[in-house]
């Protein structure tokens, strides 16, 4: 907190009151509103949060402006070149670099808790084979939030620990078993000795070969690291909302999940890939959909294109792209895929030299490539959010346990600009 402060007057009453303003590190300095109502008589109202700062955070840093994204400082560049997801886990959590001994122990506990309640594969088959693989991901967590009621503490540091490493270790198991059950195979079990990344691609894709699983356990674990965290956005402000009432972390992840699922958040990639294929499937060429994508009287976008956040490269979409483009290049031309790759890879060229793009920073975004790498592994589309959860669930649990450990945590409770009927009495209903 400094001496900065805004003043603000109400025209009306010529009340006025000097409101904190409280520095950030980097980004906005913001304004705080808590003693607005108190001393004045008015609500901030900020529909969407589109100015709102809903709490304090160590853990992230956006500017989209710029084009940065830096969990706990380190820009996301030097993380996918150096790093792994486990210790990119690590550090978001605790908010430094392992150590050796400290990464093995980490390591060691997320293996040893690979060991999932088998009873999950008994849910899992309880649903039809299409329902949609977010539901099927929301029903294990609530298993487990049932699972482990009876030890529910979230206020001991014990608890916290080891419910996130289970959570961390969990989701993607039950991502690998959900996959199983809709490719109609048998559950596959995991292997302690693995990682992450591995252990998916292993169960899986049990019968591609040993090559295969490594280049594609590269691209995942790439792939969850870039998703492993990206601030306050909808699903982590709701595993926030929701943990905030000291429900169960699993319960406060499964909500989280559900936020996900929705078509303007983790939905996107999935919608680049059908985009892909219409235009594969139509007569007409990628110049035309182009064209379709310019004509300010048709509303047809380019999926993958553009950002809300980052009016600058997306960073996450440069490091995936390149990614995308190795991938591709070892595919062979019998790939049945390759014709759409084709189409990506003309899109992105024609979107990357032409004006309309460029003078409006439209640039292929991180949805983009990862649609294409998912497809490319071999991954159904309705698993591509599951496959953001699986790398988000670190970021909810940093999340979650830096809210838990704030001594100024209270139970979040936003207020509301009432625009219903005032007082009305009730009629009989013959009266009405
Ligand atoms: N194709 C064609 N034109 C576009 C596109 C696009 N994909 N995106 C934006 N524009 C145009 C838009 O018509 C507008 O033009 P003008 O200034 O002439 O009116 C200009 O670019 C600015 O667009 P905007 O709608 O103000 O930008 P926004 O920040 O509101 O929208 C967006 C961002 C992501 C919703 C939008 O770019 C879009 O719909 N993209 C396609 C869907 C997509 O890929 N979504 C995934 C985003 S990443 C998700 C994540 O990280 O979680």
């Amino acid at each position: 907190m400094t001496d900065k402060k805004i003043t603000i007057k109400d025209g009306q009453s010529d009340n006025e009151i000097d409101l904190p303003v409280i520095d950030s590190i980097l980004g906005p300095n913001v304004v705080d509103m808590r003693s607005l109502e108190k001393n004045l008589g008015y609500l901030s109202h900020d529909p969407g949060f589109m100015s709102t700062s809903s709490c304090e955070s160590k853990i992230t840093f956006i500017d989209g402006n710029e084009g940065k994204l830096w969990y706990r400082g380190y820009p996301i560049e030097e993380l996918a070149e150096n790093s792994s997801f486990l210790e990119t886990a690590y550090l978001l959590l605790y908010g430094n670099l392992p150590k050796i001994n400290d990464l093995k122990s980490f390591s060691r506990d997320i293996c040893n808790s690979y060991d999932v309640d088998n009873s999950i594969k008994n849910i899992i088959e309880v649903f039809d084979i299409d329902s949609h693989p977010m539901a099927i991901m929301t029903a294990c967590l609530t298993y487990l939030s049932a699972k482990y009621h009876s030890d529910l503490d979230i206020k001991n540091k014990t608890y916290r620990y080891n419910s996130t490493i289970n959570l961390i270790a969990s989701v993607p198991i039950m991502a690998a078993w959900i996959l199983n059950f809709i490719h109609k195979k048998e559950f596959e079990n995991p292997n302690k000795n693995l990682s992450i990344a591995e252990n998916f691609i292993s169960m899986s894709f049990p019968n591609i070969s040993d090559d295969q699983k490594k280049l594609s356990s590269k691209a995942m674990d790439i792939i969850f690291l870039l998703h492993a965290d990206h601030e306050q956005n909808a699903s982590t402000s709701t595993v926030r909302l929701s943990g905030s009432s000291e429900t169960s972390p699993y319960a406060a992840i499964a909500a989280g999940i559900s936020t996900l699922w929705g078509p303007t958040h983790g939905g996107a990639n999935e919608a680049v890939i059908n985009m892909l294929e219409e235009i594969k499937n139509s007569d007409k060429d990628v110049e035309h959909y182009i064209n379709m994508a310019k004509d300010k009287e048709n509303p047809f976008r380019l999926m993958g294109f553009g950002h809300r956040i980052y009016k600058n490269y997306d960073p996450r979409a440069k490091i995936i792209q390149k990614i995308a483009h190795e991938y591709l290049k070892k595919l062979d031309e019998q790939n049945p895929n390759k014709p759409l790759f084709d189409i990506a890879m003309k899109l992105e060229k024609y979107a990357l030299e032409d004006d309309y793009f460029v003078s409006r920073k439209l640039y292929p975004n991180v949805d983009f490539y990862s649609g294409i790498v998912l497809k490319a592994i071999g991954i159904p589309q309705s698993m591509y959010t599951v496959i953001f959860a699986l790398a988000r669930t670190v970021g909810w649990a940093a999340h979650w346990n830096e809210m838990i450990e704030d001594t100024n945590f209270k139970i979040g409770r936003p207020r509301q600009l009432y625009t219903g009927k005032s007082k009305t009495s009730y009629k009989k209903i013959e009266d009405r």
